[in-house]
């Protein structure tokens, strides 16, 4: 009986864990007009560059590859 308990939490913990790692999955792109055309990180940049209408938070991670990390939002 007490295994039982023992590995009930071990998988509770696990899924607790696997649930918070998976939040801090990266924002997706928006599925609008803005965005949903678009598929090169020259594009991207013509807004979210350095002073342009939706610049990148300074504390943002290495901007080369924006789909690596950014997925279409599914409709
Ligand atoms: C025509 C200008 C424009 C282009 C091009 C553009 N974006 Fe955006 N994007 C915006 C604006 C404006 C917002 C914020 C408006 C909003 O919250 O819907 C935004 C929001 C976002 C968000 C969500 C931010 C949040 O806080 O939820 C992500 C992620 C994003 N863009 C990524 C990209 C990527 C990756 C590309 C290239 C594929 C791209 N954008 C191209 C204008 C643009
Ligand atoms: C290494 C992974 C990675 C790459 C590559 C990446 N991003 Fe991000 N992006 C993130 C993370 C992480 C966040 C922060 C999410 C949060 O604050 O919850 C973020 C946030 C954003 C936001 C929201 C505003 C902000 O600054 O926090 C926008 C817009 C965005 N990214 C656009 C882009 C664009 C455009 C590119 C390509 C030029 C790009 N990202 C490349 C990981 C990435």
């Amino acid at each position: 009986m007490k295994k039982n308990i023992v590995f009930v939490a071990v998988v509770l913990l696990i899924v607790t864990l696997l649930y918070t790692l998976s939040r801090k999955e990266f924002l997706p792109i928006p599925a609008d007009e803005q965005h949903i055309k678009i598929n090169v990180k020259e594009k991207c940049l013509e807004c979210h560059g350095q002073d342009r209408i939706a610049p990148l938070k300074k504390e943002h991670p290495p901007k080369d590859q924006c789909f690596e990390c950014h997925k279409m939002a599914k409709k």
